[in-house]
């Protein structure tokens, strides 16, 4: 059946970066169904021709020397612009009118994706089901919406609501575009599909979990919805949190969007909640020197732009075993990455080893900037005795696949698309996650604890962070991408 893709929020940032070059790498590689047209809006008037031409530009910055003129000449025909406000019903009886005419008689599969600031959500959603465009009657109707899913549980859940009450779940595609990397994916591979790593990938073999979404760039133009927002919603209620259900959850029965979804749950649903006087000890939250001169700041903000995060996972798997959640802003490099750490040996049997100790094996799930696998072992230094040494086994996509890593959003398109929801948020899912998140956020702002640290950009936080680890006898991985 043909495609039709709704883009609310044409103007903006998402639909020329992301989502423009996306459906246009998808038409290179002839995996858009034929008929596929995307439809712009927004309330800028634009041509047309003069909206092709914006997005040809866009798009060319994008691609780099890799932009394809020919195929974007065949491409462009596709995408055509519709003028509206989402706040007046005439506009969206126009907007079906146009899709109506567009589409013909044969209909096509509707995606309407909220590529818009979060607060027009429910107005868009309300209005798409009454002007009638959420009817399946002439073809399957699927929305896309937008990371941040609410901004604490109570209005996820209202936003829930309001979904529910003109889409039916199975129609709601939640994106967070960690998800689409391809490293991410690859964990479910790597511990479902190879049998060597389950019976180690518990709390008999590991001490605990590292995951960390470091960012060398500060807020930059992004300063007064990033003082609004701070870490704790901006990256540990979806990115991180979709990172440690991957790596904790059992495995699903088979790769379908339901039994995926329900054994994340059924992590989130084990992350002990945190009381509000466990918070200080559980916690780290810093501030960048100059966060508070960035525009849109304010000059006494206590904002953090940094946040580590101890959580227990409370079930047999996984009991006892801390699992360490870092982000920040303006860090020294650009990096995600997941750190399995293994236990000691139980006993050390070379002599030769000072204080008859190694460090303990590692598995490095880099996630970016390259992606791909490093596991950290012991190995005999060659001609010195019995003397050791951590060597590494390493995989890297782009050694062992060649060609450009698709973008994020070429995958989670394409899932919409096909109608696999495998890998977006469902609703339990993203409440479940505020729940988590809800306390902390209330601990950070209303206690103000644990302490707002200020630390300087280029650093791996604050000086705190080293500190609270050696505390709990662990150390950071504070290495900058292991794999380039
Ligand atoms: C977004 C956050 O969801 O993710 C940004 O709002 C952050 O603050 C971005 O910079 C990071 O995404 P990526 O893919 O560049 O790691």
């Amino acid at each position: 059946m043909p495609l039709s893709l709704v883009i609310f929020g044409a103007s903006g940032d998402l639909t020329s970066r992301k989502l423009i070059p996306a459906m246009f790498q998808l038409f290179r590689k002839g995996r858009l169904p034929a008929g596929t047209q995307i439809i712009g809006s927004a309330r800028t008037p634009f041509s047309d021709d003069a909206w092709r031409q914006a997005l040809a530009k866009t798009t060319q910055e994008f691609n780099g020397k890799h932009f394809d003129q020919a195929a974007w000449d065949k491409f462009a025909p596709a995408i055509h612009y519709h003028a509206g406000d989402i706040n007046t019903a005439s506009d969206f009886e126009g907007l079906h009118k146009r899709l109506t005419e567009l589409e013909g008689s044969a209909g096509a599969t509707r995606v309407y994706y909220l590529a818009t600031a979060p607060h027009t959500y429910e107005e868009i959603v309300e209005q798409l089901g009454a002007s009638g465009l959420a009817d399946e009657v002439h073809g399957p109707r699927r929305i896309v919406i937008e990371k941040p899913f609410g901004t604490d549980s109570a209005s996820a859940r209202h936003l829930n609501e309001v979904v529910h009450s003109v889409f039916h779940e199975q129609q709601v595609y939640r994106i967070d575009h960690y998800l689409g990397k391809e490293t991410v994916q690859n964990i479910l591979v790597l511990r479902f599909a190879n049998t060597i790593f389950e019976p180690v990938w518990n709390r008999n073999y590991v001490d605990h979990v590292q995951i960390t979404v470091a960012e060398e760039v500060a807020v930059g133009r992004r300063g007064s919805f990033y003082d609004e927002t701070g870490i704790l919603r901006d990256m540990f209620q979806n990115h991180l949190l979709q990172l440690l259900t991957i790596t904790a959850m059992e495995a699903p029965v088979r790769y379908e969007a339901e039994a995926v979804r329900d054994e994340k749950v059924k992590v989130l649903s084990a992350i002990r909640p945190m009381a509000p006087e466990t918070v200080a000890g559980a916690t780290l939250r810093g501030q960048y020197l100059g966060y508070r001169n960035e525009p849109g700041v304010k000059p006494d903000s206590q904002t953090a732009t940094f946040g580590a995060v101890r959580l227990a996972v409370d079930n047999w798997r996984w009991h006892g075993v801390p699992f360490y959640l870092r982000s920040g802003k303006a860090m020294s490099c650009r990096t995600t990455q997941i750190v399995v750490q293994f236990r000691q040996p139980p006993h050390m049997v070379f002599d030769s080893q000072p204080d008859h100790a190694c460090d303990a094996d590692q598995l490095v799930i880099q996630i970016q900037p390259a992606e791909g696998i490093q596991l950290h072992m012991q190995t005999k230094v060659p001609d010195a005795g019995m003397k050791l040494r951590q060597t590494d086994l390493e995989f890297s996509y782009s050694r062992e696949f060649k060609g450009v890593m698709p973008e994020a959003y070429e995958r989670l398109l394409l899932d919409v698309f096909q109608g696999d929801a495998s890998l977006f948020a469902r609703a339990d899912e993203v409440e479940l996650a505020w729940g988590i998140i809800d306390p902390l956020v209330s601990a950070w702002q209303k206690q103000a604890q644990p302490p707002l640290e200020i630390y300087e950009p280029g650093l791996w936080g604050p000086t705190s962070a080293a500190e609270w680890m050696d505390k709990q006898g662990r150390q950071w991985f504070d290495s900058c991408p292991v794999l380039s």
